[in-house]
């Protein structure tokens, strides 16, 4: 039990880490969650800063992702067998999202938890993660949008843990993060209702 609680404490810290927000505030010295969207993800962040910090910020929201499960894999030896290592994954998984979107540091208003999801789909089962961000590529590349991209991936990622046969906790985490991921778009999906939703790169007049 004392591994499982400090293995989550330490997974929503990983996530907790604000990347964008430190990169807007590094780079410009502006706060990201008063720009374009409002949320410290790298799609903001690539509205905001351009091309090179998105990349990084994506990369380094996504390794958090890889962190955490690959904390869970380190203690699992410790746990002496009181849970499964699928199960440990999945609650580092699942800790590590909301602390991504929930930081305690910004008063808990953090991302939309997209890139943390992928790196842990990658950690957890690759052919999952690769398939998910197939989905992902071939919507933005068809839309150019992509908050639709995400939503789809979140759809998609569940019928791809069933494909590809993956234990019971992980379909569990995809269907949690997956309806979490699109509640955290709901301002999105209003903007794609309206037509309003930028494309990739376009600007966002912020919202009050
Ligand atoms: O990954 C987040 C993306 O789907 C939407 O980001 O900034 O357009 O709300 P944003």
């Amino acid at each position: 039990i004392a591994i499982s609680v400090g293995l989550v404490l330490v997974a929503y810290l990983l996530g907790s880490f604000p990347t964008g927000f430190l990169a807007a505030k590094l780079l410009k010295g502006i706060d990201i969650r008063e720009q374009g969207s409002g949320s410290i993800g790298a799609t903001n962040v690539l509205r905001t800063l351009g091309k090179g910090p998105a990349i990084v910020v994506l990369l380094v929201d996504a390794l958090k992702g890889v962190l955490a499960i690959a904390l869970a894999n380190w203690l699992y030896p410790f746990t002496n067998n009181q849970i499964s290592l699928a199960w440990l994954i999945t609650l580092a998984g699942l800790f590590a999202v909301i602390g991504h979107s929930l930081p305690v540091w910004l008063k808990f208003k953090g991302g939309k938890s997209v890139a943390t999801s992928l790196g842990i789909l990658l950690a957890m089962s690759w052919q999952v993660g690769l398939a998910t961000l197939g989905v992902f590529a071939i919507v933005v590349a068809i839309t150019r949008i992509v908050s639709i991209s995400s939503i789809s991936g979140a759809i998609a990622v569940s019928l791809f843990m069933i494909l590809f046969k993956q234990p019971l906790p992980y379909l569990i985490f995809s269907l949690a993060a997956g309806v979490y991921v699109i509640w955290r778009h709901r301002s999105n999906i209003q903007r794609i209702i309206a037509g309003t939703e930028p494309k990739v790169g376009q600007k966002l007049v912020p919202e009050t």
